[in-house]
């Protein structure tokens, strides 16, 4: 009897998710936002090849993801793998898998816990082992999203939607190779209270859409705690105000909501807003997945993308932003975050969504609301998209433009905000 309980002792030990990845929120690219179906190997490998040529692998960039749309409609009737397109990929994805690896990035693929993934190909539901076994073993993957169409109505609580994601999870962990477990749930379920203990991270709306904040009844709920159909077709701020409360549900021990892949470069937002996208992203430490085409991308995209200092807070490992006020303005709000870094530096995030520029008193009682000798101190603000920089004891004051963000990095370290050549260079754009 006692090694029975000792067993059960030591699978209760062993059975908190732990594949070795996740510490960080995952930075790459993903290919449904700008091609949807229209995916093939020449659009990811020129997508890979571009990557490595701009040096966004070292920026962080390092998982290429193709989504939907890769396969046959019938899985093979013998081995009931799922097959690619041979038309898609004459070479096979396992070459394709091979060229991106050697070029120095990882591989990442899409599945879907259901029949059909939600283009209408074969899905993972019932057929996890398998599956598993051909992304880690046939194609070598390093990542897999895990979508939630035709799920045949495994869903509505925790502890249904739980075991049908779990399976993979399981699959996964057998194939014994290190594989990113990415759901894409679209937050039904409460998947933030149990996605840690299976996944890495965990999309935590309906599909994004690259807008700023226009209404949408195809995204028709509001805030994170909905009951009804999460959709697509959601903007930047309807995402914001589901991911902000969220926060307290990720970290470097658990995992991170993922707010889905970015939409800079896609042309449906200002250069402004897009600066407040990837602000925002960034600070909830969402993913950074880019979701453009990255081989006809401006200089000013890029130039966003690459922000060395706003990547560092995202990759720091520290917990989400915290919103530490919210008021109503002209056509939105003026929202008050702050982060505090594992080397304890805080950022401080000034973002207004609304229709007007903004002058407005931003106290230190704020920022560090409940620590009254850090808020007695006296910092240096560097601006992280200006560079630039003042000093201030209790409170500033500042303006700020329509749907616009402002960041400062308190105390800044010399290398994200000091006058290297590489931080001027990025400065030397006009926004
Ligand atoms: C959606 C998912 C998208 C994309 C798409 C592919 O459910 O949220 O991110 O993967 O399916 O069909």
């Amino acid at each position: 009897m006692l090694w029975l309980a000792l067993l059960a002792l030591n699978v209760c030990l062993c059975s908190a998710f732990d594949n070795g990845l996740g510490k960080k929120p995952q930075m790459g690219w993903n290919s449904w936002n700008k091609f949807g179906c229209d995916i093939n190997e020449t659009v990811i490998l020129s997508t890979a090849q571009k990557m490595k040529e701009l040096g966004l692998l070292e920026y962080g960039y390092e998982y290429i993801v193709m989504d939907d749309c890769y396969a046959l409609k019938q899985r093979d009737p013998v081995t009931h793998k799922i097959v690619e397109d041979p038309d898609k990929f004459p070479n096979g994805i396992l070459d394709l898998s091979n060229k991106i690896h050697d070029l120095g990035f990882k591989f990442g693929m899409y599945s879907s816990a259901g029949k059909y993934t939600c283009a209408g190909y074969p899905g993972s539901l019932h057929y996890e082992e398998i599956d598993a076994d051909t992304f880690a073993n046939d194609w070598e993957i390093d990542y897999l999203k895990y979508d939630n169409c035709f799920n045949e109505g495994n869903s509505g609580t925790a502890k249904i939607s739980y075991e049908r994601y779990n399976n993979m999870s399981q699959a996964l962990l057998n194939t014994g190779r290190p594989i990113f477990y990415s759901l894409c749930q679209w937050g039904e379920d409460h998947v933030w209270d149990w996605g840690s203990t299976l996944a890495n991270s965990w999309r935590i709306s309906g599909d994004i859409y690259d807008n700023f904040d226009r209404y949408d009844d195809r995204c028709p709920c509001e805030t994170y705690e909905c009951p009804g159909l999460q959709g697509y077709s959601c903007s930047i701020n309807n995402i914001l105000e589901k991911a902000v409360p969220l926060g307290q549900k990720a970290s470097e021990f658990s995992g991170w909501n993922d707010l889905d892949s970015l939409e800079v470069g896609n042309g449906g937002m200002t250069t402004s807003e897009y600066k407040a996208h990837f602000t925002l992203w960034a600070i909830l430490k969402s993913p950074l997945v880019l979701g453009n085409d990255v081989t006809g991308m401006s200089d000013e995209d890029f130039a966003i993308v690459t922000n060395k200092a706003i990547i560092a807070i995202n990759q720091d490992g520290s917990r989400p932003a915290n919103r530490m006020w919210k008021r109503k303005t002209e056509g939105g709000y003026l929202h008050l975050f702050t982060n505090s870094l594992n080397n304890g530096t805080t950022v401080v995030t000034l973002y207004n969504s609304g229709d007007a520029v903004k002058d407005t008193t931003v106290e230190f009682s704020d920022i560090f609301f409940g620590d009254k000798k850090s808020a007695a101190k006296s910092y240096t603000f560097s601006e992280l998209w200006t560079n630039d920089t003042f000093t201030a004891e209790k409170k500033f004051k500042t303006d700020i433009g329509e749907h616009s963000v402002k960041i400062w990095w308190l105390d800044c370290p010399e290398e994200y905000c000091g006058t290297s050549e590489d931080n001027s260079k990025r400065f030397d754009f006009e926004y």
